[in-house]
């Protein structure tokens, strides 16, 4: 069954990309990269999952940092993001997969990593349901495991809070609309960045959903932030 967030995300598929990179002014490429340095992804072999992958932009550099055994999973539950992600052509071979975040189609300890960028704030709308899909990236993560989340933020000073929301607002939900084409699902996406928990909170929940060595980096002013803990 097709949700209607399902219909959102697929209604905006084709130009995603290129609206994102225009309200990010392009630090979302920049993010995505430092993120993956983070990693340090030379010590972490094995197999990894990108979920919520859209077209493809984080796999794409798990692709050209892992090492050469390294087996990439994208997961994503829109068929039209996923079909964006499959015409690029790729540093290396990726199997997408039709998922739910909510509810992954893997085995327990499956992942050596797990890595979601610009998509948890979308996933969920209270606090338990947040939890409960940390869990289940947990699940899936090995003993040991890494889990990356790249995500807007709240920066803790007010007027720069208060700005980026107005800027959220003005590009987002107004420009949003007309450059791609979907009011409905640029006003959704605009929301829940005003919505969404600051780092340290997030950092709380994911040690209460069962990572422990959480830590976290804000980066420009607080705007976004990465987080990475292990299982
Ligand atoms: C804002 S895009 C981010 C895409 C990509 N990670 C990036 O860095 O650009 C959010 C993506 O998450 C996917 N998504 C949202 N909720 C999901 C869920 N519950 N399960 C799987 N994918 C989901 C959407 O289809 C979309 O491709």
């Amino acid at each position: 069954m097709t949700t209607h967030l399902q219909r959102v995300y697929s209604d905006i598929a084709q130009r995603y990309e290129r609206v994102n990179h225009m309200f990010t002014l392009g630090l979302d490429m920049v993010w995505r990269r430092l993120a993956v340095s983070m990693i340090r992804p030379s010590n972490v072999a094995g197999t990894w999952l990108d979920v919520c992958s859209g077209t493809g932009e984080m796999v794409e550099l798990l692709a050209q940092s892992a090492k050469p055994a390294t087996r990439l999973v994208a997961a994503d539950f829109s068929s039209d993001m996923i079909h964006v992600a499959k015409r690029k052509s790729l540093s290396r071979t990726v199997l997408f997969t039709l998922a739910d975040a909510g509810s992954l189609p893997f085995k327990d300890e499956s992942f050596d990593l797990i890595t979601i960028s610009f998509a948890t704030r979308n996933l969920t709308r209270t606090r338990d349901q947040l939890l409960h899909t940390f869990q289940e990236f947990n699940r899936v993560l090995k003993p040991g495991g890494v889990f990356l989340n790249l995500e807007t933020s709240q920066p803790p000073q007010t007027l720069i809070r208060t700005g980026f929301h107005l800027y959220v607002n003005i590009m987002v939900n107004h420009l949003g609309p007309l450059l791609a084409g979907s009011k409905s699902g640029y006003s959704f996406l605009s929301n829940t960045v005003r919505r969404f928990h600051d780092a340290k909170s997030l950092a709380h929940l994911l040690r209460v959903s069962g990572f422990q060595h959480v830590s976290y980096r804000r980066i420009m002013f607080g705007i976004a932030a990465i987080h990475l803990a292990i299982k």
